[in-house]
């Protein structure tokens, strides 16, 4: 095993998806406004990437966060509002095409939605896990299994 897999734990592994997803909004911005093609591609690429993301969280990471800190619910419920509120746009994008006037808008306001969302998961729910009981390590494992699993369907 090497390093790089025995630190893979949950949030080692979510915090790789994250940075990823930033990249792609970043890659999105240096796209010509007229690249309608690659800007579409780009954009359910970023979908794909955070529907799935959100899915793992749901399943796996959140019921985690409920279970063993009770009393920080209010923080995963506000991320579970955030990720339906993401969900609606990443929908319409989805069911967008690139050269329709909101395309580029709808792009740059998840972008905002998920970057908000993000330095909250970062900064406040993670550091929490880090130091509750939870098994990082096994539901990195999880985590891991499970997207395998929904990369297959
Ligand atoms: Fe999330
Ligand atoms: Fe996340």
């Amino acid at each position: 095993m090497t390093d790089i897999e025995k630190n893979a734990n949950a949030i080692t592994l979510l915090k790789k998806d994250h940075q990823k997803v930033k990249q792609a909004f970043a890659k999105y911005e240096d796209l010509g406004p007229h690249a309608y093609v690659g800007k579409k591609k780009l954009a359910n690429e970023i979908c794909a990437e955070l529907t799935l993301h959100t899915q793992l969280e749901e399943e796996i990471l959140y019921p985690a966060f409920r279970e063993n800190l009770s009393d920080e619910k209010a923080l995963v419920n506000e991320a579970k509002v955030e990720h339906d509120s993401a969900k609606v746009l990443i929908k319409e994008i989805q069911q967008m095409e690139a050269d329709e006037e909101l395309f580029d808008a709808k792009v740059k306001v998840l972008s905002e939605y998920i970057d908000h969302h993000v330095k909250e998961e970062e900064n406040e729910m993670f550091p929490l896990m880090q130091k509750s009981d939870v098994d990082l390590v096994l539901l990195g494992e999880k985590l891991t299994q499970r997207k395998q699993q929904l990369n297959k369907t």
